[in-house]
């Protein structure tokens, strides 16, 4: 199944309209993803899409976006955030809430979400939840991707995503039918400029200080489900999905049998 969910509204800004809607689902998907740069959160997160129909939603392309000009209001932040970016450094959190928070239709979209790069500071976290419990929703789990950092920077080094679609290939582990050419559109595959050892570096310090401090976060919330992010993307993917759906069926079944408590 491929994914036709525009985006449009998360990538452009809340000015536009989103011509393919995801459809409602009864019990929507919200989840977060983390995990260091380059352990694979986008990749399973277009798999994560294809099966559940929420729309990917990663900050990191909305930076993107804004700072190639082509997709994206440009604000001065949203402009600025393109150095932090360059660097390997985190953009403030204000930039980044400001941007979400525009963008906050898209966490009330009834086809659910999944959420790549956001939140990555503890500060990020309250603000998500508080606009979460604020609006009434909440989110189905946080997974959690983990590999050694060694297996990371080869992961990086080797990374080629999609000027147009945003694809992501890696140049051994998931290389494209043609060298340097997108398999869904054909655009052209380029490095990343945060790809560079130097910045990598910096993003890898970054994680450990500002963003493993959410596993604890989320743990206690009781929404932490861990995974290995080691095989196949494929492999990893259904892990993940299977320890997913066994979590929602439990609940459920929690929420069937407090509602027939109640009843007596
Ligand atoms: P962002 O775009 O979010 O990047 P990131 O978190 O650094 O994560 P990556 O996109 O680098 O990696 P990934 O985990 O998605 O891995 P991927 O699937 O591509 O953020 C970039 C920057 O924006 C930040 O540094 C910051 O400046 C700023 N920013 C964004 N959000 C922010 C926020 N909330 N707060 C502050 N600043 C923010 O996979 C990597 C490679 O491995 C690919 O080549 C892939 O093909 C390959 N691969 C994937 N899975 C496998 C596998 N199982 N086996 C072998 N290879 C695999």
């Amino acid at each position: 199944m491929t994914t036709n969910n525009d985006r449009v509204v998360w990538l452009k800004g809340p000015a536009v309209r989103c011509e393919t809607k995801p459809e409602a689902a009864l019990t929507p998907w919200r989840l977060v993803l983390l995990g260091a740069p380059g352990v694979g959160k986008g990749t399973q997160a277009d798999l994560l899409n294809r099966r559940m129909r929420a729309c990917h939603l990663s900050t990191g392309d909305v930076f993107r976006a804004a700072a190639s000009g082509s997709e994206c209001e440009q604000s001065p932040a949203m402009k600025e955030a393109f150095g932090y970016m360059r660097r390997g450094e985190l953009v403030p959190d204000s930039t980044v809430w400001e941007m979400v928070r525009e963008r906050s239709e898209c966490l009330r979209c009834g086809g659910g979400f999944i959420l790549d790069g956001f939140p990555r500071t503890l500060g990020q976290a309250e603000s998500l939840k508080q606009l979460m419990d604020s609006e009434g929703l909440a989110l189905t789990a946080a997974v959690n991707y983990e590999l050694p950092f060694s297996e990371i920077v080869a992961r990086l080094g080797g990374r080629r995503t999609c000027e147009k679609c945003k694809a992501v290939y890696h140049v051994t582990e998931r290389p494209p039918r043609v060298e340097g050419c997108c398999d869904r559109c054909d655009g052209k595959l380029v490095q990343r400029e945060d790809d560079r050892p130097e910045s990598i570096k910096v993003r890898l310090e970054a994680y450990e200080r500002s963003t493993a401090p959410l596993i604890e976060f989320y743990k206690n919330l009781g929404l932490l489900v861990e995974v290995t992010a080691k095989g196949s993307p494929d492999d990893i993917f259904e892990g993940t999905f299977a320890q997913l759906e066994s979590r929602r069926v439990r609940e459920t079944a929690q929420k069937a049998w407090v509602a027939a408590e109640d009843h007596r």
